[in-house]
């Protein structure tokens, strides 16, 4: 009888996932420096979907919890969702170029599989910039302008993140940042939209981005696609995988944080100095304690 695959990462020099082909994951502290379990050494074996989607799941968890804050559930209204399509814009815009940029260089280090990967995210990334432009557009705002003077603070540094990601000369952490912005925005299903809807005006349709990136949409078919693409890379390249997938759940969380926390009438002068004219929020409906949405986009 074989046995099931177990894969472990050290995430953070000093915590380890570990992870069974058959469903467990469980977290694993070292006490000292010269542990020397098989845990705090680099694993070397295959992968499997089943123990590699338990190591990416659990890393975003980990990531999450490592905020000193937990995660604002803002109520939803127009300003904080109109907030949420640009930087949504921005997470989106330069994704298929950078994607591209790092496939160029596995190409380079003739890794043609990790080329068709990268080649094939690219292109089914491309054009949901506009996704939410569109959005903006739907609901009546100058959607160009906002998104040309202002990038939201908490969204910064994410771009940047993968920007460097991308650009590096083992560029393989891009998988990791793709895989923790895509999982995260598949856990947004029906009632998420839903809520979106609730605050828009009657006929308007603005909810073309949030319903591709989410479990509706492609990006659960994409997560399913990388699942199975980084189960089947060398354990080094899992290792960086899953320890940026952690890296960049922690920046998520701390972003996401910084721009759901801000009071809404400072979203709305903030949008109205990028607009460079007054905005109408006359829409902006509030919803009931227990109707509380996620981020929006
Ligand atoms: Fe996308
Ligand atoms: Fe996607």
């Amino acid at each position: 009888m074989t046995r099931p695959i177990t894969e472990w990462v050290d995430v953070d020099g000093s915590v380890s996932i570990i992870a069974q082909e058959s469903g467990e994951v469980w977290f694993y502290k070292r006490d000292s420096a010269d542990d020397d379990s098989l845990f705090a050494t680099p694993m070397t074996g295959p992968g499997s979907p089943g123990s590699a989607v338990r190591l990416l799941d659990a890393a975003i968890n980990l990531g999450f919890s490592r905020i000193e804050r937990q995660l604002a559930t803002p109520a939803p209204s127009i300003a904080g969702y109109v907030m949420a399509l640009i930087g949504a814009y921005h997470t989106s815009v330069d994704t298929p170029r950078n994607l591209l940029r790092a496939a160029r260089r596995f190409e380079k280090l003739g890794r043609p599989e990790v080329t068709a990967y990268l080649e094939e995210r690219a292109r089914e990334e491309t054009g949901h910039d506009r996704l939410a432009l569109k959005d903006l557009k739907a609901l009546g705002f100058p959607a160009e302008r906002l998104v040309a003077n202002y990038i939201p603070d908490g969204i910064k540094p994410l771009c940047k993140r993968f920007d460097d990601l991308c650009a590096d000369d083992y560029p393989i952490g891009s998988v990791g940042y793709s895989y923790c912005l895509e999982r995260i925005a598949a856990l947004k299903q029906e009632n998420d939209i839903a809520m979106v809807k609730a605050i828009c005006p009657d006929g308007v349709d603005a909810t073309r981005f949030l319903r591709s990136h989410s479990g509706l949409g492609s990006e659960a078919m994409h997560v399913e696609e990388t699942i199975t693409f980084v189960a089947s890379l060398p354990a080094d390249d899992r290792i960086k995988v899953v320890q940026e997938t952690y890296r960049s759940a922690a920046l998520m969380a701390e972003g996401y944080n910084q721009e759901l926390l801000r009071p809404e009438n400072e979203v709305i002068a903030t949008l109205e100095q990028a607009a460079g004219e007054p905005l109408v929020f006359a829409l902006r409906r509030p919803m009931a304690e227990t109707e509380r949405a996620r981020p929006a986009a």
